[in-house]
């Protein structure tokens, strides 16, 4: 019997269905376990095995290969700060110092509140925009250190449903870069990716 709740249960049928093995559907499946209980826990994780027919031992192979598998208590705004090189050399790292310091929530912390998460991750793949930054894996590009304040404030004070790229970018972006991808009406709901059917708004699951 599974200890998901049953919007959670439809949800995962919904994906296994889209695979032709089972166990392909483990990594959206580690997804819905963040989703249902806030971060990834071990029962979470059985539970994925239990989906997915394969071992917890395999599921635990997958989630701790990934940093977006969250084994921590995660706020409901995960705002990433990419410092890689090319984010690095552009004002990355002043870019984190001004979320950490507007947040007051240092790299790896989550605060009081449960609100907001800060970390810095390596190259989020948008270097054409440096420096870049993501909420719950919707980026921003050309961010500074400025509009990184006041993207912390308007988080801290709208505490908006759904994040989405496109919005961020006109509030806190600079122009966005030759690769910005399409137009996405979907937005993030949480610290994990809005890709379907993990429950964006606008995405409620069916094809
Ligand atoms: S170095 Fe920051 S997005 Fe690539």
């Amino acid at each position: 019997m599974s200890s998901w709740s049953e919007s959670t249960q439809e949800r995962a049928t919904e994906i296994i269905a889209r695979y032709p093995e089972k166990r392909s559907a483990v990594m959206p499946l580690l997804y819905l376990a963040m989703a249902e209980e806030g971060h990834l826990t071990d029962a979470g994780m059985e539970e994925v095995a239990r989906w997915c027919e394969i071992t917890p031992a395999q599921v635990r192979a997958v989630a701790s290969f990934y940093t977006m598998f969250k084994r921590e208590r995660t706020g409901r705004y995960l705002v990433s700060c990419c410092t890689s090189i090319t984010c690095m050399l552009l004002g990355g790292d002043e870019v984190l110092h001004a979320v950490e310091d507007e947040s007051g929530v240092p790299h790896g912390e989550t605060d009081d509140e449960g609100m907001l998460s800060v970390e810095h991750v390596e190259c989020i793949g948008a270097c054409g925009g440096a420096p870049a930054v993501q909420v719950n894996y919707e980026l921003i590009e050309g961010v500074s250190p400025t509009q990184a304040r006041e993207l912390v404030r308007w988080l801290k004070r709208a505490r908006p449903e759904v994040v989405n790229s496109d919005e961020m970018q006109e509030l806190f972006g600079a122009r966005r870069s030759f690769d910005w991808g399409i137009s996405e009406e979907h937005g993030a709901i949480g610290p994990y990716p809005a890709f379907q059917p993990l429950g964006t708004v606008g995405s409620e699951v069916s094809e």
